[in-house]
């Protein structure tokens, strides 16, 4: 081609990059490889729905060891519908948004009860199911439905910005993005097509660095042409989180044992386990120290710990002792044995490490 501007780049999209797909798909636990999909195998979408939720966490590495833990111990929606919430919670611990392992539960209740065990197969159908928003609706019609949905995930976004060189910054480009997704997304092989654009945000077309000279995309790829390909997505500064302070209290029995409490089921962390904490407030005069401890004992400090949330920055002074008065307080008491099985958030985690440096290194939890 010629000219400097590509013509409809949106249908010059699919074909290179299905073609590249059905040689360079990753192998994941919940999908269902281009070659298995020509002979007809399709996907769970028990299994598809589970992974598009816990990816909205995190990455593919680590979700990896929670999906297979979650899918042996449920191996259907029936399963996890019939599980006790509080295993589920448990078994979620460590992975984040805890409301959403709740609405996990909750989709899964009503799939069984309501839908006879089926997930619905459009994204209307399943947009209305708890936890489910857009993104993971279109997901999970294309992907265990092969519904033409358009899904836009963050890597999806980095390569339409770069194919089309969008000069709004995110978020406002999104609607923008979507329309062209929408117009690019084929009406054969649109979940393959969806896995492919993340398959190569995730290893080509990175954030730093992108490997042009492997893409399949390069032909339509407008910032490819002017080389500024570094320069998209075009994103406004970020602003800094704010920080809140607070203290925390590892109470530790004469024999190891930690007393841990469960937070209130509203709020950040709602219904998971922990140590006590203060408030967790913006004051550095607030309630930060052992004055607002759960009842008095040798309050030592262990250090700072801190952890950041979607909206703020966590810093927590710790604090250890060794209780020999048994306190009137509530909760329970978790030994050495029982902490690796508790829902402990990575927040409640780093703060008991701070006191016991060796209790959640690799291979103990
Ligand atoms: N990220 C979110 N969903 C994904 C999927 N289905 N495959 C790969 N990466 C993903």
């Amino acid at each position: 081609m010629s000219s400097s501007k590509p013509s409809n780049t949106a249908s010059g999209i699919a074909a290179p990059l299905l073609v590249w797909y059905d040689r360079h798909a990753r192998a994941l636990p919940w999908r269902i490889s281009p070659q298995e999909g020509a002979h007809g195998v399709v996907a769970d979408p028990y299994r598809i729905w589970l992974s598009e939720i816990m990816l909205q966490q995190t990455t593919v590495q680590a979700v990896k060891p929670y999906f297979a833990a979650f899918v042996s111990r449920w191996p259907t929606v029936e399963d996890l519908a019939s599980a006790d919430t509080e295993d589920v919670m448990k078994a979620w611990a460590g992975l984040g948004y805890y409301s959403r392992a709740r609405n996990l539960k909750r989709c899964a209740d009503v799939v069984a009860m309501e839908h006879g065990g089926r997930f619905p197969d459009t994204e209307e159908g399943l947009l209305n199911l708890p936890g489910i928003g857009p993104y993971t609706a279109a997901a999970i019609a294309a992907i265990a439905f092969d519904q033409p949905a358009a899904v836009v995930d963050g890597n999806i976004e980095r390569v339409f910005t770069r194919i089309f060189e969008i000069a709004t910054p995110l978020p406002s480009a999104k609607t923008e993005i979507r329309g062209l997704v929408a117009k690019a997304t084929p009406a054969s092989r649109p979940g393959d097509f969806a896995q492919a654009l993340m398959d190569l945000g995730a290893t080509l077309c990175t954030p730093k660095r992108p490997a042009c000279a492997l893409c399949p995309l390069t032909e339509p790829c407008q910032a490819r042409r002017s080389g500024r390909q570094e320069q998209f997505p075009v994103k406004l500064p970020k602003k800094e989180k704010p920080v809140r302070l607070g203290a925390a209290f590892v109470a530790e029995r004469s024999d190891g044992a930690v007393l841990l409490v469960k937070r209130p089921d509203k709020g950040l962390l709602g219904g998971m386990s922990g140590i006590p904490t203060t408030n967790w407030t913006v004051r550095a005069d607030g309630e930060t120290g052992t004055k607002a401890a759960p009842f008095a004992a040798d309050w030592r400090s262990k250090g700072v710990i801190s952890h950041v949330f979607t909206h703020f920055e966590l810093r927590l002074e710790v604090f250890h002792a060794v209780v020999t008065n048994i306190p009137d307080h509530d909760g329970w008491w978790s030994d050495g044995d029982s902490l690796p099985g508790e829902a402990l958030p990575t927040v409640m985690k780093k703060a008991l490490s701070a006191a016991f440096p060796a209790l959640f290194r690799k291979g103990k939890t």
